[in-house]
């Protein structure tokens, strides 16, 4: 009987996070569980796998994002693919995520993982930067680190979060139904891991306000912690080609679309798995100030 090695070539890509994995049809992997396992390792250990030259189609992709869990609709407010209630179109001539978040974290259960299939890349530029929120924790000073420990922040989707490079008349709509119900809540700024227990700055662009503090003192805070999240040294940055499948973990990460191609078409199919109530340092779960049903996006929802 022949031996089948069933050990993933995995190559990290920078010495905090990220990880290709090479060699690996995602067609044949949807059926083999001890894959699945390996890459939902992969995943937890390196936050963000990349697969090149695949070639799922978006029902594949769906196939593949369930295999790590309960899938969320497209997004809490913005329509999905025509036909397809689980795929969000990332398309450049609506907006640009050149800002740095972590998906959908307006929400109490924000998505767990989040996958991206390139559909129509630029020939250069777009890229995708992510980075590692548990080493950006790590490098805080000890101070500060107790501090970020204790505070909690108010996440919202209501605010300009997708810049669009000018405004036209389709950039302006998607604006609008992306605020179209408004959502706030709050998190802590450290979120304890629920799989490995490793804490991590859980931040990013919707975090608008710090709890208790005014939005002036909660900017130069947030701004502060902010900056250990995106030093290059707890980032990588992903040149897309077609056929890549992004996966980061949607726990420990941020990301940021690098707008830098000008008018040239860009457009990612992302479907998030759903994800759990967040806890902090103390045990508290995270808690909806405003807009607390989400249970038309997410299974999880509390
Ligand atoms: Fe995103």
């Amino acid at each position: 009987m022949a031996v089948v090695s069933t050990d993933l070539d995995i190559r990290r890509v920078t010495g905090r996070i990220g990880a290709e994995i090479v060699g690996v049809d995602l067609r044949d992997a949807l059926d083999d569980d001890t894959v699945i396992a390996s890459i939902r390792a992969a995943l937890v250990e390196h936050k963000a796998l990349f697969f090149r030259g695949q070639e799922l189609d978006d029902a594949g992709q769906q196939r593949f994002a369930a295999r790590f869990g309960a899938l969320t609709t497209a997004h809490p407010t913005v329509p999905s693919l025509a036909g397809s209630p689980n795929v969000l179109r990332v398309d450049s001539t609506e907006g640009r995520a050149n800002n740095w978040h972590t998906d959908v974290t307006f929400v109490v259960s924000p998505p767990a993982a989040s996958t991206l299939r390139a559909v129509v890349i630029p020939p250069a530029g777009g890229d995708t930067l992510i980075a590692n929120s548990v080493t950006a924790y790590q490098d805080l000073p000890g101070d500060l680190r107790e501090l970020a420990d204790r505070i909690w922040a108010e996440h919202t989707n209501d605010y300009d979060y997708v810049i669009p490079p000018a405004e036209t008349a389709q950039t302006k709509a998607y604006r609008e139904i992306f605020v179209s119900r408004k959502y706030r809540t709050a998190h802590p700024v450290v979120r304890v891991h629920p799989e490995t227990g490793e804490r991590g700055l859980f931040i990013g662009g919707f975090a608008q306000r710090i709890v208790g503090l005014s939005v002036t003192e909660s900017r130069d805070l947030l701004r502060l912690l902010q900056t250990y999240v995106t030093r290059p040294e707890n980032t990588v940055r992903w040149r897309w080609t077609p056929g890549d499948l992004v996966f980061f973990d949607n726990r420990s990460t941020q990301h940021y679309g690098v707008d830098d191609y000008g008018d040239l078409p860009r457009l990612l199919h992302r479907i998030t798995v759903a994800g759990d109530v967040p806890v902090g340092v103390d045990g508290r779960r995270s808690y909806a100030i405003e807009g607390d049903d989400a249970s038309h996006y997410t299974p999880l929802a509390a």
